[in-house]
């Protein structure tokens, strides 16, 4: 289904649960009554193209227009995708390892698992802290660069370098998996943790993973599909400019 303007936002959060974090973080909070997504839009001063475009993007995998995204500023785009780096951060995070620790407290695992269990999580922790941290200290100030440099900015010496040497094409052929470890993670909970009598944290455990696993594809999506072309485009444009 196409998500659209006039449609009510809570009529879209009872079609698709999985949207509540990416309205928080774009700022809106649940209690906004029979408002319609504009309505709500022109009250949170969001930009309506751009939230329908995301929210379109997470309810259907095949939802992607390259000519219409190529429309958004890259610096609200990075805006967007820092929102989410922080929302995994500072939320989904803690909340697994709480979930992890409480499952020790409430005896639904013994010492050994909960070991293997936060090793393992520590491990992915630092692997997805080492994924963001690249992407906000070394590729979106890059992509800020090259978009002032579009719009007239002077064009510095370094940024030509960089553009040579690192192009955007660089990040997404490296742009790792970092679901890939959830996945394992999910095995380890399904498949070899031992069985205990109560299994109630486990399940929440489960289901957290299971919606970060799909906002992490969301996001990588996001980032490889409407990001990357449009650093291409804008690559190609500081280029020529260069020449004039
Ligand atoms: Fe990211
Ligand atoms: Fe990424």
């Amino acid at each position: 289904m196409l998500l659209e303007k006039e449609m009510k936002l809570a009529d879209v959060i009872h079609h698709d649960y999985n949207l509540v974090p990416i309205i928080n973080r774009f700022g809106i909070m649940l209690g906004f009554g029979d408002d319609s997504i504009e309505a709500i839009c022109k009250k949170e001063q969001i930009n309506i193209d751009f939230f329908l475009t995301i929210l379109n993007a997470f309810h259907d995998p095949q939802y992607l227009d390259n000519d219409y995204l190529q429309s958004f500023s890259a610096s609200l785009l990075i805006d967007y995708l820092q929102k989410t780096h922080r929302y995994y951060l500072q939320n989904k995070i803690p909340e697994i390892e709480g979930l992890i620790k409480e499952m020790k407290s409430e005896f639904e695992l013994d010492n050994v698992s909960y070991n293997l269990l936060q090793k393992f999580f520590i491990e992915y922790k630092n692997e997805l802290i080492n994924h963001i941290e690249n992407e906000e200290n070394r590729v979106y100030p890059y992509v800020i660069d090259l978009e002032n440099a579009g719009h007239g900015h002077p064009i510095s010496a370094t940024l030509i370098s960089r553009i040579k040497k690192y192009p955007i094409h660089s990040y997404e052929a490296e742009h790792e998996d970092v679901e890939e470890k959830l996945t394992d993670l999910k095995n380890i909970i399904i498949k070899y943790l031992p069985p205990s009598k109560s299994q109630r944290i486990r399940f929440r455990l489960l289901k957290e993973l299971t919606v970060l696993e799909k906002d992490l594809n969301d996001h990588a999506r996001i980032e490889d599909l409407i990001l990357v072309p449009k650093v291409e485009i804008l690559e190609n444009l500081v280029i020529s400019k260069q020449h004039l």
